[in-house]
């Protein structure tokens, strides 16, 4: 299961469900408008994403296979702390535009300029 973090009107989720029809996708934000806005977009009969509308710090990571994340840098540091307590060890968590200071990555994708943090995706292992 894939778990989007922080998943505004639902694009990355929307988009990754076309091409992966039968991955689990979960979509997670605190704005009512964004959440329905994401519904509102999905294709009529498609199967998913699920889009869920409440604050991340609240929903539970312990069963997600990969965590995807989007979110204001400032907020990294207290999603560490959470990815450590609840994800499993296999959890593989995926960033862009972001990243987790001080940590190791796994794997870093240049989408455009390197030198540039809005091009890059970073995956973490913990
Ligand atoms: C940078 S945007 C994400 C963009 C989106 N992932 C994309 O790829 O287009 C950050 C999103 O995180 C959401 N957000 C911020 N704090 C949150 C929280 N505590 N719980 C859930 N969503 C949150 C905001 O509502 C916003 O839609």
């Amino acid at each position: 299961m894939l778990l989007d973090l922080g998943s505004c009107r639902g694009t990355f989720g929307i988009s990754l469900q076309k091409i992966m029809p039968d991955l689990s996708i979960v979509c997670v934000d605190n704005s009512f408008i964004r959440v329905a806005t994401s519904m509102f977009r999905k294709p009529l009969f498609a199967k998913g994403p699920k889009f869920l509308y409440g604050d991340l710090f609240k929903t539970s990571i312990s069963n997600v296979d990969i965590l995807n994340v989007y979110l204001p840098q400032e907020m990294t540091k207290t999603l560490i702390d959470k990815i450590r307590a609840e994800s499993r060890s296999t959890t593989i968590v995926v960033m862009y535009r972001i990243e987790l200071e001080d940590l190791p990555y796994k794997e870093r994708i240049y989408l455009g300029r390197p030198s540039e943090i809005r091009n890059r995706v970073t995956v973490y292992e913990f």
